[in-house]
């Protein structure tokens, strides 16, 4: 069988697999004993997702509210699993479109840094053994992972999503409640921003041909289609747990998540890494599909 270069669906070996005892060893020798946390707990509070600002939750109870969180935070985990797993495809697949030996060299080195990346993140999920996703956000980077454009791998998910990865992990790292955790996020963020300018610098070098720059429109249209929505998932989250929720309710939730304020802060920061010298004229095209400008709460709640 042939796997996708994100091989989200990529099987794991059996438990008594010897892989594991030498992968183990190796990764050992790598970052030292990665330590297993297999507990369900909570690594986010109510005040990471805003949910302590929605009445609906604050309203909850005590058992309501411990479930919804805890499908939050497994959407949060279980996205950066499958990111990490993306990435060594991808920096696997950029070693072999290298054309330096030290871009070689370098992509090598960060595709193991996002094995260990997955090894650490691993530790943290209750099942660190998915082998499927329904994200839409991940089916996109599958798509956009196959195309050996070089314009369009190295512009969209390098400069863009490992920029947007860093600012992700950071916030992350910041708002983690528990020490292990919060230390296992703030250690990627040196390989992320390594992995993010060496991007920024081979995008310089790199010209966007006419057709490249008609596929990066299309995929970032639809990025960014996924972050003027809102809070999508945190509203599914309360829904799953309280029942389905009537459009003015939903208005309200998104209202009280302070999703227009949220989306466009997201906006922002993508519409700045998506600028540099020589793809202005494509943020000017976003700028003017309305790509950079949030959805109104009365839009998230219909979809
Ligand atoms: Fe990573
Ligand atoms: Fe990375």
């Amino acid at each position: 069988m042939n796997y996708k270069v994100t091989g989200f669906d990529i099987p794991h070996v059996s438990k008594e697999d010897k892989l594991r005892r030498i992968l183990d060893s190796a990764l050992q020798r790598k970052v030292g004993k990665i330590k297993v946390y297999t507990t369900d707990s909570i690594y986010w509070s109510a005040e990471h997702f805003d949910l302590d600002k929605v009445d609906i939750f604050t309203a909850s109870t005590l058992e309501e509210q411990i479930q919804i969180l805890h499908l939050c935070n497994q959407t949060l985990l279980e996205e950066a699993y499958f990111i990490e797993k993306a990435g060594i495809g991808y920096m696997s697949k950029m070693v072999m479109l290298a054309e330096t030996t030290e871009e070689r060299m370098l992509y090598a080195l960060f595709s193991a840094d996002e094995v260990t990346h997955l090894a650490k993140i691993s530790s943290f999920l209750p099942n660190p053994e998915l082998v499927s996703t329904n994200n839409t956000f991940l089916h996109l980077l599958t798509d956009v992972a196959e195309t050996s454009d070089k314009a369009v791998l190295i512009f969209v998910l390098q400069v863009i999503l490992e920029g947007w990865g860093l600012t992700h992990y950071r916030n992350l790292a910041k708002n983690c409640i528990t020490t292990e955790l919060k230390a296992v996020l703030k250690s990627f963020l040196e390989d992320e921003s390594r992995h993010h300018a060496t991007g920024v610098r081979l995008c310089e070098q790199v010209s966007i041909e006419h057709q490249s720059r008609k596929i990066i429109i299309e995929i970032l249209a639809s990025f960014l289609q996924m972050v003027q929505v809102g809070p999508q998932g945190v509203v599914a989250a309360v829904e799953q747990i309280k029942g389905s929720l009537s459009r003015q309710q939903k208005i309200t939730v998104f209202q009280q998540l302070g999703a227009e304020y949220h989306s466009s802060s997201r906006l922002n920061l993508l519409r700045g890494l998506m600028t540099n010298p020589q793809t202005v004229s494509i943020v000017q095209e976003l700028d003017e599909q309305n790509a950079f400008t949030p959805f109104s709460v009365e839009q998230c709640a219909s979809l």
